[in-house]
C-alpha cells in the first residue's frame, strides 16, 4: 500500500482511539480542559510518533490490537511538547491555527500540557508496564533537558555542531527513539531488535528535526501550519546557520552574527540571512547531513527472515524518504 495512504489509515485508527478515550475524560473533568484537549489534539498532525509505535510491533510479530492504545500515549506525549513548546517559543500558531497559549492563555496552555503529560505516562504504564515505563520516563526527561540546553545556547553564538546534536537528540530524538523501542518491546522483541529499533528511531528523530528547522527557513507556511522565521526570530541558532557561520569569509560572518545578536533585526532580517545561508551552503550541507542520518538509520532496522517483518521494514525505509521529502 502506498505509505501516504497507509500513515492516513494509522492515524484514523490512532484517532478514533484518542477520541473514545476523551470521550470518556468528558464524563468526569472540567469541560474546558476537554475542550482544549480536542482543540490541541485533533487540529492535524502527522501522527508520526504513534505509526512508528505500531510499526515496530508489527515488525516484531505482533498483531494485537492494544498496541494502538500504548501507541497513543506518544501522540499525547508529543502533543503536551508542543503546546509547551509553543509557550517557550512564543509561537501564535500551530497546525495552521492559533496555538493553544495563543488561543486559551498561558496557564490554560500550562495545565493542559501538564495533563496529557501525566495522562500519557498512566497510559504507558496500563499497556507496556514498567519497563515501558521508564524507556517513557527517560526519553521525557531527556526532552527537558535538550530544552535546557537549547535556553542555555540562545544568546550563545559560538555554539558548534555538536552541540546543535546534543540539543536536538534530548528535545526530539529520544522521544522517537523511544516510541520505536516500546513498540518493539509490546511486541515482544528481544534485546537486540529492541535496541536496533531504538537506534532506528534516534537517527530518524534527528534527520526529522533538521528538516523542521530547515522548514522553518524554507517551508511554506501554508503547508507546515506554522510561522516561518520563528527559529531566528527567538535567536535560536540552527544547523543550516552553524554551517554557514563554519563557511563564511569574515564580513559576511559578522554579519550574520550581528543579526543575530539584535532581537529587532532578527524580526526583520529572515530573507538576509536565508540569503547568506543559502550562499555558504548552509541549507544543502544540512539536508546531507540528514540524509546521512537517515542512512544510518536504515542501516540500524532489524533485518528479520519473516516475510511480514520484511514488509514492515519496507515500510518504515519509506517512512525515512518520506521524512526526507517532506513539506509539512
Ligand atoms: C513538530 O513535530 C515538533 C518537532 C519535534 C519538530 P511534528 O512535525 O511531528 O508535528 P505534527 O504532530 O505533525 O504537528
Ligand atoms: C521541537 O522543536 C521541540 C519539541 C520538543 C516539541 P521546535 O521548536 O523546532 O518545534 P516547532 O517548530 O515549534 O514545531
Ligand atoms: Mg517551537
Ligand atoms: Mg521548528
Amino acid at each position: 500500500m502506498e505509505l501516504k495512504k497507509l500513515i492516513a489509515e494509522q492515524a484514523a485508527k490512532i484517532d478514533e482511539v484518542m477520541r473514545q478515550d476523551i470521550d470518556e475524560l468528558a464524563v468526569e473533568l472540567d469541560p474546558l480542559l476537554i475542550e482544549i484537549l480536542q482543540y490541541g489534539l485533533f487540529s492535524g498532525g502527522k501522527r508520526i510518533r504513534p505509526f512508528l509505535t505500531t510499526s515496530a510491533c508489527r515488525l516484531c510479530g505482533c498483531s494485537d490490537e492494544g498496541i494502538y492504545h500504548l501507541a497513543t500515549a506518544f501522540e499525547y506525549l508529543h502533543a503536551a511538547t508542543l503546546i509547551h513548546d509553543d509557550v517557550i517559543d512564543k509561537a501564535s500558531e500551530r497546525r495552521g491555527a492559533a496555538s493553544v497559549v495563543e488561543h486559551f492563555g498561558l496557564a490554560e496552555a500550562i495545565l493542559a500540557g501538564d495533563f496529557l503529560h501525566a495522562h500519557a505516562m498512566r497510559l504507558v504504564s496500563r499497556y507496556g508496564g514498567p519497563q515501558a515505563l521508564t524507556v517513557f520516563c527517560r526519553a521525557t526527561t531527556a526532552m527537558v533537558d535538550g530544552e535546557y540546553r537549547q535556553l542555555r545556547n540562545t544568546g550563545n553564538f559560538t555554539q558548534s555542531e555538536s552541540d546543535y546534536f546534543t540539543v536536538i537528540k534530548g528535545k526530539t530524538a529520544l522521544l522517537i527513539g523511544a516510541a520505536c523501542e516500546i513498540g518493539g518491546l509490546y511486541g515482544g522483541g528481544d534485546e537486540e531488535l529492541c535496541s536496533g529499533l531504538q537506534a532506528f528511531g534516534i537517527n530518524l528523530g534527528c534527520a526529522f528535526q533538521i528538516i523542521d528547522d530547515l522548514l522553518d527557513y524554507q517551508g511554506d507556511a501554508d503547508k507546515t501550519g506554522k510561522a516561518t522565521g520563528n527559529d531566528l526570530a527567538e535567536g535560536k541558532m540552527t544547523l543550516p546557520v552553524i554551517y554557514a557561520l563554519e563557511r563564511a569569509a569574515d564580513q559576511d560572518r559578522q554579519a550574520l552574527l550581528s543579526i543575530f545578536a539584535d532581537p529587532q533585526e532578527r524580526g526583520r532580517s529572515l530573507v538576509r540571512i536565508a540569503e547568506l545561508v543559502e550562499h555558504y551552503q548552509g541549507f544543502s550541507a544540512a539536508r546531507e547531513k540528514a540524509e546521512e542520518l537517515i542512512d544510518q538509520a536504515v542501516a540500524a532496522l532489524p533485518l528479520l527472515d519473516d516475510p511480514g517483518a520484511r514488509q514492515e521494514r519496507a515500510v518504515l525505509k519509506e517512512l525515512c524518504t518520506y521524512v526526507l521529502n517532506r513539506d509539512k
